[in-house]
């Protein structure tokens, strides 16, 4: 029997620091909104958790004002880990890199999301904390590193971000196919590792590259939804 397949909300959104946005967050997302020193954090971060009010208030039927999301950390408790809404069904997450702010809502399923701006990093350097040997290898014939290496990237963090590890745990021990090949992840060992998972590559622009993932079985199917501000 045909699996049916599981629907990938798309949000994206471009940083604003706009009030009507900064008047729906919370006392503590309003601490942290003021301890971002920098003009473009403040602006990613508040439209991340503007996006996540107003697209898990449209999905639940409840005000953006009233939903409380739990940051729960798994390994030490305190409140730095994935924001979650609990009771509501629905998995969401939240990334933002120089000028795009992404938000991907699942239904049923744990997802993560990553976004990241192609910036002028040093590849061979952070490929030995990204990369498996073979991934290092099948990236330096690679025409274009810097896009090939964005791609893994991102695909991991994504992963990573649908368990809640984030970059607690480590990228290498997580093997996916070369960027230019349908994602999949085709080997993972260690303490994070979960199987069934599924993956999918966004459409981010040139310059970015950006993933999902879903820790699910089922076929994914994107549906990519305007943001309306
Ligand atoms: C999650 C993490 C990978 C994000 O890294 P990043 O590339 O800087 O940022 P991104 O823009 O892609 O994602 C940030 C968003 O991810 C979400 N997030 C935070 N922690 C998360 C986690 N553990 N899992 C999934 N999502 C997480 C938040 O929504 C955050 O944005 P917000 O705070 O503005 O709402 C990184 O912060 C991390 O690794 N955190 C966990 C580290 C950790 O647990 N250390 C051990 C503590 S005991």
């Amino acid at each position: 029997m045909e699996m049916p397949v599981l629907e990938c909300a798309v949000h994206w959104a471009r940083p604003a620091d706009d009030p009507r946005m900064r008047d729906l967050l919370d006392d503590g997302e309003r601490a942290r909104y003021a301890r971002f020193m920098r003009a473009e954090d403040k602006a990613r971060f508040v439209t991340g958790r503007f996006l996540a009010r107003t697209v898990l208030a449209e999905a639940t039927g409840r005000a953006p004002r009233d939903l409380r999301f739990t940051t729960g950390c798994p390994l030490c408790g305190d409140s730095h880990g994935k924001p979650r809404l609990p009771g509501s069904g629905l998995d969401f997450s939240l990334s933002h890199s120089g000028d795009r702010v992404l938000l991907v809502l699942v239904e049923g399923a744990e997802v993560g999301a990553d976004v990241e701006q192609e910036g002028d990093r040093d590849i061979d350097r952070l490929s030995r904390m990204v990369l498996t040997p073979a991934e290092s290898e099948a990236l330096k014939a690679m025409t274009d590193r810097k896009r090939g290496f964005h791609a893994y990237w991102s695909r991991k963090e994504a992963l990573l971000k649908a368990t809640g590890h984030g970059l607690a745990a480590p990228m290498t021990a997580i093997h996916v196919t070369a960027p230019d090949e349908p994602p999949e992840v085709i080997a993972w060992e260690g303490e994070a590792a979960v199987s069934p998972v599924r993956l999918a590559d966004l459409d981010a622009g040139p310059g970015y590259a950006a993933s999902a993932a879903v820790l699910t079985d089922r076929p994914l199917r994107l549906a990519e939804v305007p943001f309306r501000c």
